[in-house]
């Protein structure tokens, strides 16, 4: 089975010996980078990265990705490119793909990367749409495997406000086979969309998938707790959201509801004492700072696999 020329937009158009494949492939990567062995898979080949909003981890995971594996990336703005005076993206894709053996993109509108994938000739990766986040999922996968073991059987419960990154892993955590719980308040729950399509994986996979509006509850027995922000980009803050969402908000008292050996989970940028306390996020418990590393190994097995 191979991915090559596959586009990396979606975890729900995978199947799980696909992921698996990248999962493996990222531990692999791992190992060697950490040995020192050579590994210049993607010699002389050049990947675009197009960001139309903001990024530490996603810019610099990829860019220093792309060097390990002995080619090169290139960052694109949107205002210091033609996107930004009204080039389609739909020609930027095409005129792209004349030059580079790859495009990702980190857009606004879902539809903006589904649109750059319609076009391009060498395949689109998502480094994160309103829509989706799944080279972060593809990491954190990554993560609970060296934390865990294995990911069949386990119960992650995210708490917070539903958004890209909760709806990547009711896909991705769904197709490895563990349990998801969103915790969530009321008018911030996963869309109907994205549910019946998590069920529908779940239903494949044999595993659950709950929303429960108490924080307590849903990290009842968890193995993984994870948060993100309250404000996605794009998001306007507002006074009542914050108020819904405070009670979510990860910390040691919603700690001690999980497993005794429970690990905290966080994309970041995390906002410290909003939606986890300095406490937890420096804890014991946290993971945070793995993920981010293997943002780099998981996306580097990403490309490998698809370039
Ligand atoms: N988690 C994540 O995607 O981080 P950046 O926004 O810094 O890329
Ligand atoms: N949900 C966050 C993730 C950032 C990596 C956002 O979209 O801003």
């Amino acid at each position: 089975m191979s991915l090559k020329g596959r586009n990396f937009v979606d975890l729900a158009d995978f199947e799980r010996v696909e992921l698996r494949q990248v999962l493996d492939t990222a531990h692999d990567l791992k190992r060697k980078q950490k040995r020192g062995e050579p590994h210049e898979f993607l010699k002389g080949k050049s990947l675009a990265m197009i960001f139309m909003k903001s990024s530490t981890r996603t810019r610099v995971s990829f860019e220093v990705g792309m060097t390990q594996l002995g080619g090169h990336a290139l960052y694109l703005e949107t205002s210091g490119t033609q996107l930004g005076r009204g080039e389609t993206i739909g020609d930027t894709a095409q005129v792209l793909s004349r030059y580079c053996d790859a495009i990702m993109a980190r857009v606004f509108a879902h539809e903006d990367i589904t649109e750059l994938a319609r076009h391009a000739t060498v395949p689109v990766i998502n480094g994160l749409s309103d829509l989706l986040h799944p080279c972060q999922i593809m990491a954190d996968l990554q993560t609970i495997e060296e934390h865990k073991g294995d990911l069949e059987g386990l119960k992650i419960t995210y708490v917070g406000d539903s958004n890209n990154v909760s709806n990547s892993i009711m896909q991705g955590c769904t197709i490895m086979g563990m349990d998801v719980t969103i915790g969530s308040p009321k008018g911030y729950t996963p869309s109907d969309e994205m549910m019946k399509k998590a069920n529908a994986l779940g239903k494949r996979y044999g595993t659950t998938l709950e929303v429960v509006h108490d924080p307590s509850d849903a990290v009842k027995e968890a193995d993984v707790i994870y948060t993100d922000t309250f404000f996605s980009m794009g998001q306007e803050r507002t006074r009542e959201k914050e108020d819904a969402l405070m009670p979510f908000q990860v910390n040691k008292a919603i700690l001690g509801k999980a497993q005794s050996d429970v690990i905290v989970m966080h994309c970041l940028p995390a906002h410290r004492d909003e939606e986890l306390t300095s406490e937890v996020m420096d804890g014991p418990h946290s993971v945070v700072f793995d993920q981010a590393e293997n943002r780099l190994h998981a996306q580097k097995a990403i490309l490998t696999l698809v370039v």
